[in-house]
């Protein structure tokens, strides 16, 4: 194997398609032009959707690019060897052309031919079926047959693995044309990494509903940066050539060898100036305050390691050098990009060091007053005067409480937060007249609908998985929600689906959200599992949702929460992880 640079395998990539009869296009934008169900492009499928549905493209039905993409689902990951909140994807698009021989061939030749991987290192896996769609048989005899071409008897359950729904169907957030995929890996010190993805999309997915597409579409996916630490032999994408420089940058201005939060700035700086390239600025707003929560984490990830002064123009330089070939707003904005980043810098520099000895007044505080197993709730809005006074995000106060092992309910918070903000805008409404409403609204909205989806997940593994399903720990964020839980093995992709339809079902019909007060006695005889027995008051929240009678789940609970399940959305298990021996662990998106 050759070891490609990053540019190199991007122009590989693009010539390999345009061989193949493919129009090159450019990236989209990474704020979504025509469709608000995203907040940012998150692959590169996104912006082609109304193609893939039907639309004429300039282009024609053959179709490839690099696309820029971002995804904050996995934003709490970043800092170890793989994670990245921006990336370039790599696709392929047959629009009702060629379907999966040729897309599969056309993937595995540039893997081998163009790369030079190595077809022993080389296994797939295609979709093994459900109820929704059947098994991908005529993948599985086209893979045989491609690595047969090349000498391989390629064997299912070896060579050619059979995976559910979790690993081998992709639909786009917020529904679209989807289908079965099949997964390219490649085996690096005896670890499979997935280097590329073919989706046949010939289903439409439409309120919950999988209906037949009447096309026959491909979307290829595989993301640049990781087939870049492939090819040039590294552990993580940082030491990757196009990375490397920023990294060696922030290395030398470090004092401290946390290599964690090197890569977060690294990761968040390049981010940011990608995100200020196409036209958002630091605000309060939700596409806004993502970018602040990048830029304001990121220094203070600096100051953890020691470094001093402004560094946010020398790094963004750094990032804008290495990537302006990849995107091309980044030379011609250059000036204003940077200019944004250490205007933020400044903004945030003035106040950092104090809120930070605040976070740390506020910890010790905490520390002597709860109780074991007692959460920080924000009773008294501590986090909204450190956004106001310091500018510290919310999501910044509880990662610093987190490090001073503060147990911490975002939900709670995050509403106490909101209100907090709210009781402030009607005091200054005279001076805020007509402008927008914040963003934390919208923060406050999402996470108690993410919430009531926790107790919805939970009370459906409880009836799934059975009695010993309860609450290990739970974390929501506006993206997302995460809930860890005692279960000795991995759900079955059957498991998964039932958990995820029972949720589904319990949205669709509308339940209603109420609450009794009652003594904890009471309470803890009542609902079927409670989480933390020791840490509730005398008098305690039962949370009901569906009728008292019949209720489908019930749960001793703070709140906030919906008033009623159909507001929810659509709500969809997007991983399952590992804990540690015996807990699991589920993210899932509302859309
Ligand atoms: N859109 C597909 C993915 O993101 C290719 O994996």
């Amino acid at each position: 194997m050759k070891n490609f640079k990053y540019l190199q395998i991007r122009e590989l990539f693009l010539k390999h398609l345009e061989k193949n009869g493919h129009t090159i296009i450019p990236s989209a934008s990474l704020v979504p032009e025509n469709n608000p169900s995203v907040l940012f492009v998150n692959c590169g499928m996104f912006p082609l959707i109304p193609y893939l549905l039907g639309e004429p493209h300039p282009g024609g039905v053959r179709l490839a690019n690099s696309q820029r993409s971002l995804r904050t689902i996995d934003i709490d990951e970043v800092g170890d060897a793989t994670h990245l909140t921006t990336f370039e994807m790599l696709g392929n698009w047959s629009i009702n052309d060629y379907f999966k021989e040729e897309a599969l061939r056309i993937t595995l030749t540039f893997f081998i031919d163009e790369l030079g991987f190595d077809i022993n290192k080389i296994s797939s896996s295609v979709f093994a079926g459900n109820e929704d769609a059947p098994k991908d048989e005529e993948s599985i005899e086209i893979w045989k047959k491609l690595f047969k071409e090349r000498g391989i008897e390629a064997k299912v359950g070896e060579k050619i693995r059979e995976l559910g729904k979790e690993d081998n169907w992709w639909e786009p957030d917020g529904g679209g044309p989807c289908g079965p995929d099949s997964e390219t890996f490649y085996e690096v010190d005896g670890k499979l990494v997935e280097i590329g993805n073919d989706v046949f999309m010939q289903y439409l997915k439409k309120d919950g509903q999988y209906l037949p597409l009447g096309k026959h579409n491909v979307d290829f996916g595989g993301g640049l940066d990781r087939l870049a630490m492939v090819c040039q032999g590294v552990s993580s994408v940082y030491e990757t050539d196009i990375y490397l420089p920023i990294l060696t940058k922030v290395r030398e201005m470090s004092k401290s060898e946390n290599i964690q939060s090197q890569r977060i700035i690294v990761d968040h700086i390049k981010a940011a100036t990608w995100v200020i390239a196409d036209g958002v600025v630091p605000g309060r707003s939700q596409r806004e305050y993502i970018l602040r929560r990048l830029i304001r984490r990121a220094i203070r990830h600096a100051r953890k390691l020691g470094i001093e002064g402004l560094f946010t123009r020398i790094i963004g330089e750094i990032a804008i050098e290495q990537f302006k070939a990849v995107h091309e707003e980044l030379e011609p904005k250059k000036n204003d990009i940077l200019n944004i980043l250490e205007e933020e810098e400044k903004k945030f520099n003035q106040t950092l060091e104090k809120g930070i000895r605040e976070v740390e007044k506020l910890a010790s505080e905490l520390k002597a007053a709860l109780k074991p197993g007692e959460e920080f709730t924000n009773e008294n809005q501590e986090t909204f005067k450190l956004y106001e006074t310091y500018g510290f995000p919310l999501e910044m106060t509880l990662e610093e409480l987190g490090s001073h092992n503060i147990p911490y309910s975002y939900e709670t918070t995050a509403v106490r937060h909101e209100k907090a903000y709210e009781d402030h805008q009607e005091k200054s409404r005279t001076a805020s007249k007509g402008l927008f409403k914040g963003g934390m609204a919208d923060t406050s909205e999402m996470s108690t609908k993410y919430h009531t989806a926790t107790h919805l997940l939970l009370s459906a593994l409880h009836k799934v998985l059975g009695d010993h399903i309860y609450q290990k720990g739970s974390n929501i964020t506006t993206e997302r929600l995460r809930l860890d839980f005692p279960n000795e093995t991995k759900l079955t992709d059957e498991e998964l689906k039932q958990v995820e339809n029972l949720v589904n079902e319990q949205i669709e019909k509308g339940l209603e959200v109420t609450f009794t007060e009652m003594p904890k006695e009471q309470a803890l005889e009542l609902v079927k599992y409670a989480a933390f027995g020791e840490k509730y008051g005398d008098i305690v929240k039962v949370y009901t949702i569906g009728t008292p009678d019949n209720p489908f789940s019930q749960e001793i609970c703070g709140g906030p929460h919906v008033e009623n399940t159909k507001v929810l959305g659509k709500f969809k298990i997007v991983k399952q992880e590992n804990v540690s021996a015996g807990v699991k662990r589920i993210k899932a998106i509302l859309e």
